[in-house]
């Protein structure tokens, strides 16, 4: 339905430091939502919206002024009845094309399009990067997420929100956290703050606190919202910031707050990642916050949490990462990491910047991570979207304990079974997988075994998921040694989406993540391959959508 109350006129409005003539259309918002035309071509321009003659947002947008590539919208539920006055200072052709309805653009088909994941979480428009302040309260798991809410590009830094009760199906929900006169919010983490420390509680309503980076030209600054409604609307503490360490560093790179309660000396901790590495700082009212110590070797998006041994509570270490999710294992003592070992790695490809729920139920304390995967969704009006949530576990090795990775119990239920087959030639396995009817999505489980030299793997429609090569211990290009290392065999757990791979080695001893080749008519569907490789075990699975 297109406008009914709008009016375009022409002002000048003030552009740094000179005036620009703009047009300003005015609407009386009477609808849930204002769809807004998109095109990639266009250079992006500054919208603003007032309200009461007070600015209530502004972002940068690729206003379309021929056809949309598509479309992207503001959830307008908290302005119903309010008149705005949209100005921009880009190419105005577009601004008529505005309209609202109580559907977004598009709405009919979301979650359909041909290339959405179907069972990996992706915003209904907009690029999503680093999964933010993921933390489980009273029965759901939160997700917050680095977010573009107006392009499918990286601009305009919002918390994105969605909820699950499961951590597979998500809602999503109106953005948490926009831009305001700091910055753009940059990605941190939530707590709950039972005990009140910070005093933001109402009755017996504990906050849910967010600290996230504020970024602006100049510096990053450490700021702190709370919600009082399960992360639903927000507000912003009054006295932002509360960490502005430019200065100390001389360097702009200070982010990524990762708060959680260290129990046995009764504080806060903060890891936040600082020019070369993550510094530990410490708190009592969440407000207040004291340099402790500083651990160079990582960059951005720290993480730091305790982990029981083989699952041995009197055996615990302490594990550290950053963006890449390399770690290190080692002691913690409430102010300074000491490192044992490391880096490790147990994942690589196109994960980043990954983070581990907090405040996991005390019947349930699994560590629970979910990692963006840095895949282009071709065409679509969204972008990017998240790695499936997996368990970390310490598992000793040989080497001494290492993480190990594997999607969570709660997964399980996207996948039915279709075929088991033992012992197969590589020309039979595949043969067996023909039967597969939608390759859109889909699980496969393989062991295979080597008898003669030296590599082994499968393609699917030619795109080599596993390549062992037995001889430089490489799977997929990545150095990897099986655990027993006279070992002849390997396992491959593959999860297809539409766009995406993932390969869980072993039990989750390794794993990756690649973008998915689209598909090749040409080519057989899945192709095992070695010099006389016994297929010791195959088992295929069909996915379902998670989306209804
Ligand atoms: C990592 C990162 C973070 C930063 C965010 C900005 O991908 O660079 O360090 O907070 O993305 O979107």
């Amino acid at each position: 339905m297109r406008l009914t109350s709008t009016f375009i006129a022409l002002t000048l409005i003030m552009l740094g430091n000179h005036f620009v003539q703009a047009q300003n259309l005015s609407i009386k918002i009477t609808k849930r939502y204002l769809n807004l035309p998109v095109s990639q071509a266009e250079n992006r321009g500054t919208m603003q919206f007032q309200m009461l003659g007070k600015q209530e947002r502004s972002f940068k947008i690729r206003l379309a002024s021929g056809k949309p590539d598509y479309w992207v919208f503001c959830d307008m539920t908290a302005l119903q009845g309010q008149t705005i006055s949209i100005s921009y200072d880009g190419k105005t052709d577009g601004l008529n094309k505005i309209y609202q309805d109580d559907k977004f653009a598009g709405q009919d088909s979301v979650y359909r399009e041909k290339n959405r994941p179907q069972y990996h979480f992706s915003s209904r428009r907009g690029w999503i990067n680093d999964p933010n302040g993921m933390i489980f309260f009273e029965g759901e798991y939160h997700l917050f997420y680095q977010h573009n809410p107006y392009e499918r590009e990286w601009e305009n830094m919002s918390w994105g929100h969605a909820v699950s009760k499961d951590m597979i199906h998500w809602e999503e929900l109106p953005t948490a956290l926009s831009p305001d006169n700091l910055g753009t919010m940059f990605s941190g983490s939530t707590v709950i703050d039972y005990n009140n420390t910070a005093g933001f509680n109402r009755g017996k309503t504990p906050a849910m606190i967010a600290f996230f980076t504020v970024d602006n030209p100049e510096k990053q600054i450490q700021c702190m919202a709370y919600s009082l409604d399960k992360g639903r609307t927000w507000t912003k503490y009054d006295k932002n910031p509360l960490i502005d360490s430019r200065a100390k560093w001389n360097s702009k790179d200070t982010r990524d707050p990762r708060v959680f309660w260290y129990e046995p000396s009764k504080h806060w901790v903060m890891v936040l990642n600082e020019r070369d590495g993550h510094s530990i700082y410490t708190s009592q009212n969440l407000k207040e916050w004291k340099y402790e110590s500083h651990l160079t070797g990582f960059w951005e998006c720290p993480d730091l949490f305790e982990l029981p041994v083989d699952g041995d509570n009197s055996k615990k270490k302490w594990v550290i990462y950053g963006a890449s999710a390399t770690y290190m294992i080692g002691s913690f003592d409430g102010k300074t990491f000491k490192p044992e070992s490391g880096k490790h790695y147990y994942t690589t490809g196109s994960i980043y910047a990954a983070q581990t729920f907090a405040n996991m139920p005390e019947n349930d304390p699994r560590r629970i991570q979910i990692g963006w995967g840095r895949i282009q969704q071709p065409g679509m009006p969204f972008n990017n979207m998240m790695l499936l949530p997996t368990e970390l576990r310490l598992r000793t090795t040989k080497n001494g304990p290492r993480l190990v990775s594997v999607p969570v119990k709660e997964s399980e239920q996207l996948f039915d079974r279709i075929g088991q087959w033992s012992a197969l030639s590589a020309n039979d396995a595949s043969e067996k997988v023909k039967s597969l009817q939608a390759t859109d999505k889909f699980r496969m489980k393989a062991t295979l075994k080597l008898s003669h030299a030296t590599s082994t793997g499968f393609s699917l429609f030619g795109q080599r998921l596993l390549d062992y090569d037995m001889n430089s211990n490489l799977v997929n290009g990545v150095f990897y040694s099986p655990e027993d290392m006279t070992s002849m065999e390997i396992t491959a757990d593959i999860y297809v989406d539409r766009t995406s791979v993932e390969v869980f080695i072993d039990n989750g001893a390794y794993s990756y993540s690649l973008e998915r080749k689209p598909v090749s008519a040409s080519k057989e569907i899945i192709q095992f391959w070695g010099n006389q490789i016994e297929v010791k075990n195959l088992e295929m699975y069909t996915a379902k959508s998670i989306w209804k």
